[in-house]
């Protein structure tokens, strides 16, 4: 049975190496029933829109400023998923508090990618390096990435996928930072959407199951 294929939109506001990793697991066949049907950035210059052309997926540039509030905004993001028939929300290195109208429009089909285990090191303000600055001024010796689901506070909803990194002696936020994406947020990103392209996922509650 040829089941219909997921559509997805990512949303990125920087370089898209979390775009560029789901991009290569569609390609490499790692996420089956899936394609990327649209990419939006908040910033024009984002090399993430590089990466959006070169691998010939329509991209967008919709900057939340252009807007008088957070419902215009919203609304506007609505009708842009809408006319792109749009499954499943990916949030991919995206700095953009997702307004409340959108939460509740595409409820449990907006997913995040975070640099941390949540609940640790995450919440307003916890974005990019700061984050890894956060756990190595705790004196965390494990860290990791978190995919979760998106609900109206920050870095909040269901947890769906984590992997846990080593902190090393001596590691600088920026080394972090970068063992992070490379052995958590590059793998548990296309996972999470493929998971969910397959039907595999299920939310009871506060609490993201899998169903093998
Ligand atoms: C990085 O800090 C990453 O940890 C987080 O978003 C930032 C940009 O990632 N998920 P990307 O290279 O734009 O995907």
């Amino acid at each position: 049975m040829n089941e219909k294929k997921q559509r997805i939109a990512v949303c990125v506001s920087g370089g898209g190496t979390n775009l560029q990793a789901i991009i290569d697991a569609v390609a490499s066949g790692k996420i089956t029933n899936t394609e990327i049907s649209l990419v939006v950035s908040n910033k024009k210059e984002a090399y993430a829109l590089e990466r959006a052309k070169k691998a010939g997926i329509p991209e967008k540039c919709i900057n939340p400023k252009d807007f008088p509030d957070g419902d215009a905004f919203g609304k506007a993001m609505t009708e842009l998923f809408e006319e792109y028939k749009i499954d499943l929300i990916v949030l991919a290195g995206y700095l953009v508090i997702i307004p409340e109208i959108l939460v509740k429009n595409y409820r449990n089909r907006i997913i995040n990618i975070h640099p941390s285990l949540i609940p640790a090191h995450c919440g307003m303000g916890y974005y990019g390096l700061k984050v890894h600055e956060s756990v190595l001024n705790t004196g965390n010796k494990v860290t990791g990435a978190t995919v979760h689901f998106v609900d109206e506070q920050a870095d909040h909803g269901p947890i769906l996928l984590q992997k846990a990194v080593e902190v090393k002696e001596g590691d600088t936020p920026e080394i972090l930072q970068k063992r992070v994406m490379e052995e958590a947020e590059w793998q548990l990103l296309p996972e999470a959407v493929n998971l969910i392209g397959q039907g595999r996922v299920k939310i009871e509650g506060q609490i993201a199951h899998i169903i093998s």
